[in-house]
């Protein structure tokens, strides 16, 4: 009897830059092999001459220009994004807000990576180095990552996942800053997206009682356990009993 075929999410991946983050996406998904749970089958993007289309180009991966300022004779992104086609839509670096209709297409389905700890320097306007450069003007001493459901407002969906990064004012530029965080971002968005597509297509094991959110343990540093009992022992461990 052949084993039944693995049925792997299939994923949209929206970017509006040079595509690092989706990079990272495809090289976790490659790592994974045969188990991964899912499969990058486009990368679209609002900006015809974005370096994400190219990194998917030479992946083979279908892409597509999204209408929008830049590419007025793009697709309508309600044209495209068909959740008959997609299971998954994951912004990384995607500029443009996603129409109303579309997003409330995929409820619990759409995810956007943010270079902060949303709800902090996020919203409209709040994108790449100016997110830095407000943490830094802050005097902010921790920053990170959020990984969090979309909705119809930039930057405040659900949070699914976030990770501490440590802030510098006094030394950091809003370079350094950023790829310290980008890092991060590397790291953490891609278990995210994987952990959300193992959900839709092999269910969660129930034994796992005291579940808190995504796992995403296997980074190799847990400064912030995702397992409430995890996080009893590591308080102990600092401060004793
Ligand atoms: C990342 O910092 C991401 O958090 C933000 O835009 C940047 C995109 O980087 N939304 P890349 O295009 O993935 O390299």
């Amino acid at each position: 009897m052949t084993a039944p075929a693995t049925r792997r999410a299939r994923i949209a991946v929206l970017a509006s830059g040079g595509g690092s983050n989706l990079g990272a996406v495809l090289d976790y998904l490659d790592a994974k092999g045969e188990a991964r749970a899912a499969d990058v089958v486009l990368v679209a993007s609002d900006r015809p001459d974005a370096g994400a289309l190219r990194r998917a180009e030479a992946r083979g991966i279908a892409t597509a220009v999204l209408q929008g300022r830049r590419a007025p004779e793009g697709t309508p992104p309600g044209e495209l994004l068909d959740p008959a086609r997609f299971d998954l839509v994951a912004l990384a670096g995607y500029l443009q807000l996603v129409p109303a209709e579309v997003v409330r297409r995929f409820p619990g389905r759409m995810i956007n990576v943010h270079p902060a700890l949303l709800p902090a320097f996020g919203g409209a306007g709040m994108y790449g180095a100016r997110v830095h450069r407000a943490v830094l003007a802050a005097g902010a001493r921790v920053t990170g990552v959020t990984v969090h459901e979309v909705s119809e407002e930039y930057d405040r969906g659900p949070i699914l996942a976030q990770w501490p990064v440590p802030a510098f004012p006094e030394v950091d530029t809003p370079e350094a800053l950023a790829a310290r965080v980008l890092r991060i971002e590397h790291a953490l968005f891609p278990r995210v997206l994987h952990r959300l597509a193992l959900s839709l297509v092999r269910p969660r094991d129930p034994e796992d009682d005291d579940f808190v959110g995504l796992d995403v343990t296997d980074i190799g540093f847990a400064p912030c356990p995702t397992r409430a009992r995890e996080f009893a022992q590591s308080l102990d461990l600092m401060f004793g009993p």
